[in-house]
């Protein structure tokens, strides 16, 4: 059957080539993009007053038992990215589980999702089985964030709801359908402080900790232009502008880091107008998934968080030889300075990554990028 449904998704694949956006097929899941769905501007709800605080008790450097402590910043964020399975899956492997309960230990002012949170993106897949997903996702990810009051942003990836399309038709309709169902449900409130939530889930705007985050909606290589006027509105705006620090994140990296990943479609359009439109706006970091390698980087004026993979398929980097890995990061974050720090856990030995056993550059297709740590 998943062979079945891997041969109809190529085929499907081919057959929407000439849609909007750069296809992305590869992996143990096949890929594929879309352009934009916005949501009915009539559900905007602007500047939602409820405070997004956690309710978790606070200490110097909280860690789960037995793994290494980090101190606290002024703010911490948790990143997690790309947990989904086989297609179809309702569960996720062991890594995905421990990390979650790890979670709450780490204390975190926010956790953050680089998208791939179901594994989507196969119309052979009916809408009930699109449901009992989104029913796993809830049972085993997104419920027990919420016990623990922790507000959690995250960023759509192909495998939600791929914004490909073709002939002005989304290509992914049911998953485009089934993640605005279930993100539009009160019970499943991501407890966010929103500032702009018109297009929620695919592309909104929210702050924690005075810090501004903007998500857009890179599930497919494309980043439409009306999204794109939104985004710079968006960071221009004096929510974004007085804000400590602006975090961006999306699904698609800007640069390909990962074997397999560094096709046109698996990274972003004109990636170096992206990154000038960040950094036009002082943006600080922009955070990915999609290729299943972590790596800390930066380019110009921007860093980059390649933020790795928690759940199947952890992939090569396109340098080095570093063995894949499955990782979590906890980012912490110094306001003042504008300083982050990062702690990223192997998921299968719990130990942390040594930041200098990564390579010193990536030649990714569309450029080189450099470990956050080497100056240029
Ligand atoms: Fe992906």
């Amino acid at each position: 059957m998943a062979i079945k449904r891997r041969q109809l998704l190529i085929l499907g694949g081919l057959a929407i080539g000439g849609g909007v956006g750069g296809a992305a097929v590869s992996g143990i899941l096949s890929r594929k993009p879309e352009a934009i769905t916005p949501a009915d501007p009539k559900a905007t709800t602007a500047n939602n007053p409820k405070p997004a605080k956690s309710t978790v008790a606070r200490s110097p450097n909280p860690a789960p038992k037995g793994l290494y402590a980090p101190a606290r910043g002024d703010v911490r964020i948790v990143l997690i990215s790309d947990l989904n399975s086989a297609y179809g899956s309702t569960d996720y492997i062991d890594q995905v589980k421990q990390a979650i309960v790890f979670v709450p230990a780490w204390e975190p002012d926010l956790v953050l999702c680089g998208g791939d949170m179901v594994a989507g993106q196969d119309n052979s897949l009916k809408p009930s089985e699109i449901e009992a997903m989104w029913q796993g996702f809830d049972k085993h990810i997104a419920a027990p964030i919420r016990k623990a009051k922790l507000p959690f942003g995250f960023t759509i990836g192909n495998h939600d709801a791929s914004g490909s399309s073709f002939g002005g038709k989304s290509t992914f309709e049911n998953d485009r359908n089934a993640v605005l169902k279930y993100w539009q449900d009160p019970k499943h409130d991501a407890n966010l402080n929103f500032v702009d939530r018109a297009g929620f889930p695919f592309y909104y705007t929210f702050t924690q900790n005075d810090i501004f985050f903007l998500t857009w909606d890179a599930s497919t290589s494309e980043i439409p232009s009306d999204q794109l006027k939104w985004a710079e509105k968006s960071l221009a705006s004096e929510a974004a502008q007085k804000a400590k620090l602006r975090i961006a994140i999306g699904h698609l990296p800007l640069y390909a880091v990962a074997k397999g990943r560094e096709t046109p479609g698996n990274y972003l359009d004109d990636a170096d107008r992206l990154r000038a439109l960040f950094e036009k706006y002082n943006v600080h970091t922009y955070i990915s998934g999609h290729d299943h390698a972590y790596y800390p980087a930066h380019k110009g004026k921007l860093e980059l968080l390649n933020a790795g993979v928690l759940g199947d398929g952890p992939r090569r980097l396109l340098s080095g030889d570093i063995t894949p890995n499955r990782t979590v990061s906890v980012i912490d974050i110094k306001l003042e300075t504008a300083e982050t720090i990062y702690t990223t856990y192997d998921m299968d030995t719990l130990k942390v990554i040594d930041q200098s056993t990564l390579p010193r550059y990536i030649d990714a297709p569309n450029g080189r990028i450099t470990r956050r740590d080497i100056k240029i």
